[in-house]
């Protein structure tokens, strides 16, 4: 069990192989009565659905629930209000608990919908992919895409209770599985660099979501997220270390679309890009960037996206909301484990983005 100490809200993250039929026990020594309302998907409602709402009514919850079209189109508020709906249908009150059974999209959107809901309800997240166990569940960032952009929408609300059952790994899509791994050695490379040997030794062990192993690593990387949100719970200060590789990832993303290159894959590119900005500034050993490189090979990550209009990359990193007072601050490591924010001349980031997504 992981503690996340925020000031306000401290919560448990449960991180266990199996823990999904203990969701209603855990719900209930959180000092959870009542309702419960599971939010989820139509690919992870109909496989693990029943098993939430069995562990639900076991602990005597009244349990129901909705389902919405897999994908990120859906993290919208049209969602949103049929969610509403539905709630209002089925006479959801204030001391009633939503619960988030899904991937990110599940968890941003049901927990936007808790925090909004009659001015707030309970919020349980129930992560199901890779990139919500060790990243997206925790550290209360919840949202919905506007047409204009994505997560323009949202709140800090933090769940009471994180429950992980490492075992649905098993049947997520393969490039999403993949995919979270970006997550996982992103962390290793800004705070934990004895988990880089874990993941380069132990890697064909790992993409078989061998239990003991796959649990172990999906709990070290939420305590470390866990970490990150305890100190600085409404990113204003060491939480930004976590957009390590967010700089050119999300403006990759925002040009191809948000289909084209997923979200794990565009940090991937992002963190090739942001390494050799840092060698160029004198910031980043080489060694760096060429294990970095090795890694996501390994997980088979990429590490370039060629053919982007590079202007339109960096007019989009330039409308990214973390850009602090109009100018790109970028997140380099000095070395395994130890990041640094630098301002960067453009002609340097616009050589290497040149090499990283250019035509
Ligand atoms: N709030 C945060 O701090 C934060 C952080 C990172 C990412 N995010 C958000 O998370 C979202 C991406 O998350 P994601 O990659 O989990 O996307 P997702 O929720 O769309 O899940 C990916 C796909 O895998 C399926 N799936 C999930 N778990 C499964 C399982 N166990 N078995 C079979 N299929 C399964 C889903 O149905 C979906 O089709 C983005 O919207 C991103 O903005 C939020």
């Amino acid at each position: 069990m992981i503690r996340v100490t925020a000031e306000h809200h401290p919560y448990d993250i449960h991180c266990r192989w199996g823990a999904l039929d203990d969701l209603g026990a855990l719900m209930r020594d959180a000092g959870l009565r009542g309702a419960a309302f599971v939010i989820s998907d139509d690919a992870v409602g109909p496989l693990y659905g029943e098993r939430a709402l069995a562990s639900l009514r076991a602990a005597g919850f009244d349990a129901s629930m909705f389902t919405f079209s897999a994908g990120e189109a859906s993290k919208s508020l049209e969602t949103v209000r049929d969610a509403y709906d539905w709630l209002l249908e089925q006479r959801a009150e204030r001391s009633s608990t939503i619960v988030a059974l899904g991937g990110g999209v599940a968890g941003d959107l049901g927990g936007f919908v808790a925090a909004t809901y009659l001015r707030g309800v309970n919020f349980v997240q129930a992560p199901t992919s890779l990139l919500a166990m060790v990243d997206a569940s925790i550290g209360g960032k919840v949202g919905v895409d506007h047409p204009r952009g994505k997560n323009l929408i949202g709140a800090f609300y933090p769940p009471r209770l994180v429950v992980q059952d490492t075992s649905l790994l098993a049947s997520l899509p393969e490039r999403s599985f993949r995919e979270g791994f970006g997550e996982v050695i992103k962390h290793g490379l800004i705070m934990d660099a004895p988990m880089l040997d874990v993941l380069e030794r132990d890697a064909d062990r790992l993409l078989a979501v061998e239990p003991e192993l796959t649990t172990e690593i999906v709990a070290r990387n939420a305590a470390l997220k866990a970490g990150v949100v305890s100190e600085d719970e409404r990113e204003g200060g060491r939480r930004m270390i976590l957009n390590y590789g967010h700089t050119a990832g999300h403006a990759i993303e925002a040009v191809t679309g948000y289909t084209r290159v997923l979200h794990g894959e565009a940090i991937s590119i992002g963190m090739m890009a942001a390494a050799e900005i840092g060698r160029r500034v004198g910031v980043t050993p080489a060694a760096v960037g060429e294990r970095q490189a090795r890694l996501f090979e390994r997980y088979g990550l990429p590490l370039r996206h060629p053919g982007l209009d590079v202007d339109a990359v960096i007019a989009a990193m330039a409308l990214d909301k973390k850009v602090a007072s109009k100018k790109v601050r970028w997140i380099l490591l000095e070395d395994f484990g130890r990041t640094v924010v630098r301002d960067v001349p453009e002609d340097v980031v616009r050589d290497v983005l040149r090499e990283v997504v250019g035509q």
